[in-house]
Formats: C-alpha cells, sequence, structure tokens
C-alpha cells in the first residue's frame, strides 16, 4: 500500500513504518552494498538516550545547529545512516525530523532505536536523492554531512536537495576537501605497498578514540576502502550557492581570517581566494586534516 505525507512529492510504499522508495540506480546500489556489511556509525549494544545525547552534544556543529533550530521546525537529514543524529536533533524538541538514506539496512537500525526508545518525532525515508520524492520549499533545515561526495554526481544531489529547503531555510554540506584530505590519502596510497596495519600505525582517529574492532572495521572501510568518494573545494561549493540562490553563511574551516566558530550560524565574510585557499591548505596540519579532511558550509535560501 502506498502512502502520501505532506513532506514527500509523491505517495511511497511503507514497510515496518519506513517509507520506501527501490533503489535502482547502479552508482547508489554499490553505496548501499558497502554500508549494509558496516552501517555507519554504528550503534553500541548499550546505547541508550542519553548516550545518543551526550554525543550529539562532544560534536560541536551539531550541538550549535540542534541549538540555533529551536522548536516546532521541519528538519531533513540526507544521509542519515543510522539515524544517530537525526535522534539526536528529535530528542527533548517538538521538531519533526525525517532522515533520509538509500541503506535500507541502516534506517532499520534508525527505526528500531526509535521505536524502542518511544521516540517520536523521526521519520526515516529508504531512498536515494537522485529519486527527488521530497516536496519543494518544505524544509527549516537541511543537514548534509559526509554524504555527497559518496554520490554519482554530488553537484546534481545539491540541487536536488536544495529544492526541498524552505526561503530562508538554512542547509549545512559537509564535503572531502581537495587539498584537506591529503594526510588520508597519503596513507591511503601508503597502505596499497605496506599493508592495513599503517592504519593503526598512524590514524590519528584510530589511535585518538577507544573504537572497538566492529567501530574500528567500519572508520576503516569508510575512509580507505569506499567505492565512491569524490574531493571538493570551498569555492566549489561556494559557486553551487550562487547558481542555486543562497546566501553563504560560515564554513569551517573559515574562508576568511576569523576563526571564530562559535556561532557558525552567524554570517561571516567570505574573504578572499587566498585566505579561502590558505585555510584549506593549514586543515592538513590541523584536526580537520587528520579526521578525514572534512569542511562544512552554511548557506541560507534567498
Ligand atoms: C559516511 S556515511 C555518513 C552518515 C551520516 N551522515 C554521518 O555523518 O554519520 C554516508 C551516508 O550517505 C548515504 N548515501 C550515499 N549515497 C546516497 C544517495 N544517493 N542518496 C542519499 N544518501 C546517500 C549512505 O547510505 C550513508 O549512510
Amino acid at each position: 500500500m502506498q502512502y502520501f505525507n505532506a513532506f514527500l512529492k509523491r505517495k511511497l510504499y511503507n514497510k515496518d513504518g519506513i517509507y520506501n522508495l527501490e533503489v535502482t540506480d547502479s552508482s547508489t546500489k554499490k553505496v548501499t552494498d558497502f554500508y549494509k556489511i558496516t552501517p555507519f556509525p554504528n550503534y553500541k549494544n548499550d546505547e541508550n538516550k542519553q548516550t545518543i545525547l551526550d554525543k550529539g552534544d562532544k560534536n560541536l556543529l551539531a550541538k550549535q545547529f540542534k541549538k540555533f533550530i529551536g522548536f516546532n521546525k521541519d528538519i531533513l537529514e540526507v544521509g542519515c545512516g543510522t539515524g544517530q543524529l537525526s535522534i539526536y536533533f528529535a530528542l527533548g524538541t517538538n521538531n519533526r525530523i525525517i532522515g533520509l538514506d538509500p541503506t535500507i539496512d541502516s534506517l532499520k537500525l534508525a527505526k528500531n532505536f526509535s521505536d524502542k526508545h518511544r521516540i517520536t518525532n523521526t521519520t526515516f525515508v529508504n531512498a536515494d536523492i537522485f529519486d527527488d520524492v521530497l516536496a519543494d520549499n518544505y524544509f527549516d533545515f537541511i543537514w548534509c554531512n559526509g554524504v555527497l561526495h559518496h554520490t554519482k554526481d554530488p553537484y546534481l544531489a545539491f540541487t536536488t536537495l536544495i529544492k526541498s529547503l524552505k526561503k530562508n531555510g538554512y542547509v549545512l554540506i559537509g564535503l572531502y576537501n581537495k587539498i584537506g584530505r591529503f594526510r588520508t590519502l597519503f596513507r591511503k596510497y601508503l597502505s596499497r605497498i605496506i599493508g592495513k596495519r599503517i592504519f593503526d600505525w598512524f590514524d590519528p582517529t584510530l589511535k585518538k578514540l577507544k573504537l572497538d574492532k566492529e567501530e574500528k572495521n567500519a572508520w576503516i572501510r569508510d575512509q580507505y576502502f569506499h567505492p565512491i568518494e569524490s574531493l571538493h573545494t570551498l569555492d566549489e561549493v561556494l559557486s553551487w550557492f550562487d547558481k542555486n540562490n543562497l546566501e553563504f553563511i560560515s564554513s569551517i574551516p573559515s574562508s576568511d581570517f576569523d576563526y571564530n566558530y562559535k556561532n557558525i550560524f552567524e554570517k561571516k565574510n567570505v574573504g578572499t581566494l587566498y585566505s579561502r585557499v590558505f585555510n584549506q591548505f593549514s586543515m592538513i596540519f590541523s584536526r580537520l586534516g587528520s579526521d578525514g579532511g572534512l569542511f562544512v558550509v552554511i548557506g541560507k535560501k534567498k
């Protein structure tokens, strides 16, 4: 049976409480096959509402995002994976969170957790972003971190998700940086010669965090063995914003020489090509570069 909902553009099947449109694209299928083996991020056996809240609060970006959203808003997370962040955004609020992801195995974990802990303001949609199933001009906020660079056409995916953002709505996009990911790529190519043990020696995330065997495996696969991965720059995303009627708000790393990240939703100066290249180059020597080289850009729909 197919169902309609206000956040959808068309009716979708609803199987076990998850809206569903079969993924048919061969590139997306490659990615879902990949995450089927190690859903990302995975849940620990003793995970509960408090551990999700603690993890979310430790993530400075997520914490600021949640505070900025406030209450009674429509939020979309594109590529929500196992939904931990969607659940974090939902907890303790009356916001309505939609998490979209093509990997059903990840979404089942998200849905099970929500059901088990009686979280009623999350809804999960099992679909490919390219299938354009979400209503236009619907969401107040869109969070899409670590996703578009794993698609066959990041710009097309971006234009598709932006359609569902309301006027004056905010979007946060996180992508692998062409310069800032240098250290990860260096380890990746070195591992082809020396072997996987170099990750234990040199991957700062593996050394820093006390990950169990499963988490370690999920991180190594995601960082070094992903079937689809592309690299991007701040200027590229700025041109995406220009073409799609979005105002630049801020970025991490900064686009200018202002390194105050305490309020990432405050409008910042876009800087110059020099400041942007300099800051992306600096990622190599900072935590951003050691954690995989993700950069984040926030925009507002005009
Ligand atoms: C590295 S994981 C990131 C998960 C989550 N955003 C996070 O930050 O923990 C990438 C996610 O993107 C999703 N993804 C890949 N291709 C996609 C597509 N075409 N449409 C929507 N999501 C996609 C994958 O299924 C996976 O859950």
